[in-house]
Order: C-alpha cells, then sequence, then structure tokens
C-alpha cells in the first residue's frame, strides 16, 4: 500500500467515519492497524511466506515474459487477497495456510502442495466501520502474530503459544497485530491483481 493511502486513511482508522460496510469487497489488501511497532505497514507475500516490511516493495510476483512482451501483466505489485484464504492471481488456486510452525505460508503457483502438518481453514473476512478485518481463529487461540525477521522486517505467523520464529528470534520479541482489510480496486483492464505471486 502506498505512503499517500496509508495518510488518507487515517481518518478513518482513528474513526471519525462511521460508515458500516457489511459486504466483503470483492478484493482486499491487508494492513496492521493496531498500535506497535508494524502499524501501518502492508502484508506482503514473497516466496511463500507472508512478512510486514517498512514502505512498499515487499511482495513478489510473477508474469510470463510471452504475456508481459503482449502488454497483459496485471500491476502485481501489492498483495491482494480475494477472500479470506485465497490470494487475487490469473494463475488460480494459491491457497493460505498456517504451516507447522504457525507461519502463514501460500500454495502455489501450479501447484496443490500443503506442506505436511498444516492447517487450512481458521481465516476469515469480518465486515467493520470503512474496513473490514482478516482473522484467524485456531485451536485455542486467535490472531496473528509478527515476529522480528531481519533489518526490521517481521514475519508474519498466527498468535500460537507453539509459534516459531526464525532461529534466534524469541518468541516474546514477537507481536499481535489487528490485520485491516480494505477494499481493493483493479484497473479496468485486468481480471486480477496478480499473475502468480
Ligand atoms: C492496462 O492499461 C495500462 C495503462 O494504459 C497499461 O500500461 C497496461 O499494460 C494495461 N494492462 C493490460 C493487462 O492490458
Ligand atoms: C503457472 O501456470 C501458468 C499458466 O499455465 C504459467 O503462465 C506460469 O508461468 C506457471 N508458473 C510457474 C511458476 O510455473
Amino acid at each position: 500500500m502506498k505512503q499517500s493511502t496509508i495518510l488518507a486513511l487515517i481518518p478513518f482508522l482513528a474513526g471519525v467515519n462511521s460508515l458500516t460496510t457489511h459486504q466483503k469487497p470483492a478484493r482486499f489488501d491487508v494492513m496492521a492497524v493496531s498500535d506497535g511497532p508494524v502499524q501501518y505497514r502492508a502484508l506482503a507475500t514473497s516466496a511463500t511466506f507472508f512478512w510486514l516490511g517498512k514502505g512498499d516493495g515487499w511482495t513478489d510476483s510473477h508474469c510470463p515474459p510471452n504475456v508481459e512482451k503482449a502488454g497483459r501483466c496485471p500491476p502485481g505489485k501489492d498483495t491482494i487477497l480475494k477472500d479470506a484464504h485465497t490470494l487475487d492471481t490469473v494463475v488460480p488456486g494459491q491457497v493460505i495456510y498456517v504451516d507447522s510452525n504457525y507461519a502463514v505460508r501460500a500454495s502455489g503457483p501450479n501447484s496443490t502442495h500443503i506442506d505436511s502438518g498444516s492447517e487450512t481453514g481458521g481465516f476469515k473476512y469480518v465486515p467493520g466501520n470503512r474496513y473490514g478485518q482478516w482473522e484467524y481463529q485456531g485451536d485455542g487461540f486467535d490472531g496473528f502474530l509478527a515476529c522480528p525477521y531481519n533489518n526490521g522486517i517481521y514475519q508474519v505467523f498466527v498468535n500460537s503459544p507453539d509459534a516459531k520464529p526464525r532461529q534466534g528470534v524469541k518468541l516474546d520479541t514477537c507481536v499481535p497485530f489487528t490485520a485491516g482489510a480494505f477494499e481493493y480496486r483493479l484497473p479496468a483492464n485486468v481480471t486480477a491483481a496478480a499473475w502468480e505471486y
């Protein structure tokens, strides 16, 4: 999400506006909205993992050269969800799941492979005032956790007491965060936010 978009959202985040959105938008991006070190950072997927980095450019997406040559690649710059557990892509079926370390992951593209010991349920979209919330409900815990990775980047986990951040990172340095879900509008000439992530 662009810095200017974030600035424009701050009045809504502060609750100045009270228009309620009851419908799930066709697609949405996610931003940490709770106070703390990851506030206003956009959720980004790269190499099947999910991250909260500082500023733009953390999303990794791909578009084949022949499609690129024809000028038909979708923007691919932001990580967009089309529902609580699916990425918004031209190549279908990139599903969001939780691996055995409680890290949030995405499958594919072109592969339904999901690590053994993974959990595919539990994600949901909850409507709210001006923006919705992306939520996770596990067995005896809920919500998301941001764990320090390196250079100020955080990796996204679900908020389990058994979450295993990267080696050398203590679980008590991770911070829970609220994941705001914001409607994302596509340019008129594309059908998904990315070819594939
Ligand atoms: C959509 O329109 C923009 C601006 O004209 C252009 O740069 C882009 O290549 C187009 N994308 C597709 C998929 O047609
Ligand atoms: C996945 O399949 C699509 C459609 O056939 C193709 O364009 C894309 O390059 C494939 N991606 C990978 C990583 O193989």
